[in-house]
């Protein structure tokens, strides 16, 4: 209780010294000392995944992401002919190609002050969501709030606030919005299926498809949820006995990720074997892919039977590893870290087309309170996600993103980890009371180490490179920063603020990166 209250403390007189801290920075123009992203350049710079996978024939849409300043030209050299660029937007739709095939782009962008380009291997085959999904859900913000309109404020503010020029891309709709059996509300109650069996939205969701058609005119992609039980987790209407129709109806409407969540799918389920776990998924899996329209289907049913060793053959692109984050209080550390502690360990089992979910990024404003985290706190949980491999999926307020929000969500530097092509999750090379060490093999050979201190007090935390698995001289990067951090050979320290992390990448000398 007295160290609670000395942690509740410590907050409130950090966010204190934050506010005073913007207070002066504000005056001055600049921004704060801990604000480690730097500014993306004026000129262009191309980001996103490397690999992108899409089904033959399918609808094909993809907003390059690129920050710079606007109007930025794009062009696109070795795009499939069925595909188009609209090179005001840097929007490509289309149809992918009917045959599998690899096809190796290269994208580039220009603006009055210079270019870039960037190379992207367009993978067409029965493989999606090659890379972990980035975008935007509103449960913890919303719950059974959710609208039209909040949903399509987030997808416009995706790309005002420049979080789309990052690669943020879907735009996801939780729970509650379908109907509630049992609800007074004369929002949310009514029949919750019409005369042919049709499941029917509720009052705030006037028109499905202008809304998916909305989201897709900005180049964004749009999820929606539902439970292999007749009632989803809010006690909404579940697709229980319409499985088939529901996905039709979901890809009719235009969205583009499914989260199929468990919930009272768990008085139906014959037992808890494998197999009765793995029923619904299955079923679900099968019809998704059976579908005119790529839908990436995300798992929710909080790592029950090891979830992570068969998701991907039922047809999952991710799946959730543990019980909702939100609702884990930490103790010695806030609860994110138990969350991310425990995905972990599942480093084996995750890759291009299915990911381990340790559930959505917490940070910013959620609903109406703005986080407890501390700065410190807040790179760390994106570094761990990103060197996890992990879906990066807000869940924060997008109408009350800050700047600081941003700087944490938007480091191309740190999103190229969690998008890495080779797909490979972190894995643990230290774990102590004190100190964890997590390290990513990427495609270029590089790697990723973040350096965690869990104590309440700045650490030195240094590993050789016989823990690292590494040899000879390495250029170290700072990747939050985007600077160099000099060569080293045999071992590398570092000052690591207190619950913070510096993650670095170690290039090979020689290697041209
Ligand atoms: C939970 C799930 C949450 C959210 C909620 C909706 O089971 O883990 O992420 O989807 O249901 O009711």
């Amino acid at each position: 209780m007295m160290l609670q209250n000395s942690r509740h403390a410590a907050l409130a007189f950090a966010a204190l010294l934050m506010v005073f801290e913007w207070a002066q920075c504000a005056a001055f123009g600049q921004r704060p000392s801990d604000f480690r992203t730097p500014p993306a350049p004026a000129t262009p710079h191309l980001n996103g995944p490397k690999v992108y996978g899409v089904r033959p024939s399918h609808p094909f849409l993809y907003r390059i992401p690129c920050t710079g300043n606007r109007p930025i030209r794009f062009s696109a050299k070795n795009l499939p002919s069925s595909l188009k660029l609209d090179r005001h937007t840097g929007i490509i739709s289309g149809k992918a190609p009917e045959n599998p095939s690899e096809y190796l782009v290269t994208l580039r962008a220009s603006n009055a002050l210079g270019k870039d380009s960037r190379p992207i291997k367009i993978v067409v085959g029965d493989t999606i969501g090659l890379t972990p999904q980035m975008g935007w859900n509103d449960w913890y913000s919303y719950t059974r709030h959710i609208t039209d309109g909040v949903v399509r404020g987030a997808a416009a503010k995706m790309v005002s606030s420049g979080m789309a020029d990052y690669g943020y891309q879907y735009v996801d709709i939780d729970d509650c919005w379908a109907r509630q059996p049992t609800s007074d509300d004369p929002d949310l109650k009514g029949p919750t299926r019409d005369a042919q069996g049709n499941i029917l939205p509720n009052a705030r969701f006037p028109d499905m498809r202008a809304l998916t058609a909305y989201i897709h005119s900005l180049g964004l992609k749009t999820g929606i949820y539902s439970s292999p039980g007749p009632l989803t987790c809010a006690g909404f209407e579940g697709s229980y006995q319409h499985e088939d129709a529901d996905a039709h109806q979901f890809a009719e409407w235009g969205f583009d990720l499914l989260k199929y969540d468990w919930c009272s799918y768990g008085r139906l389920a014959k037992g808890k074997t494998i197999a009765d776990l793995e029923a619904p998924y299955i079923k679900m899996g099968g019809i998704l892919k059976g579908l005119d329209r790529d839908v990436v289907l995300n798992m929710c049913q909080y790592g029950m039977g090891d979830v992570w060793k068969w998701g991907r053959q039922v047809g999952g692109n991710s799946w959730r590893t543990t019980g909702d984050l939100g609702a884990v209080r930490g103790d010695r550390l806030p609860g994110f870290y138990q969350v991310g502690f425990a995905n972990a360990v599942l480093s084996d089992d995750a890759g291009p087309g299915g990911w381990n979910d340790p559930d959505y990024i917490l940070i910013g404003t959620v609903g109406d309170r703005p986080t407890s985290l501390t700065h410190e706190e807040q790179y760390s949980y994106m570094s761990m996600w990103s060197l996890m491999a992990a879906p990066l999926l807000f869940s924060g307020e997008m109408s009350k993103l800050d700047e600081f929000t941003l700087n944490v969500l938007c480091n191309s530097e740190v999103i190229d980890i969690d998008q890495d092509s080779l797909g490979k999750q972190g894995v643990i090379v230290r774990k102590t009371e004190d100190e964890f060490i997590l390290e990513k093999r990427l495609d270029d050979g590089s790697v990723a180490v973040g350096y965690f201190n869990l104590t309440t007090a700045p650490r030195s935390i240094s590993a050789d490179w016989k823990e690292l698995g590494l040899t000879g001289t390495q250029r170290v990067r700072d990747v939050w920063r985007q600077r160099d951090l000099g060569s080293f050979s045999e071992n590398f320290s570092t000052q690591v603020p207190n619950h913070g992390v510096i993650l670095v990448r170690f290039i090979a000398a020689g290697a041209d990166h």
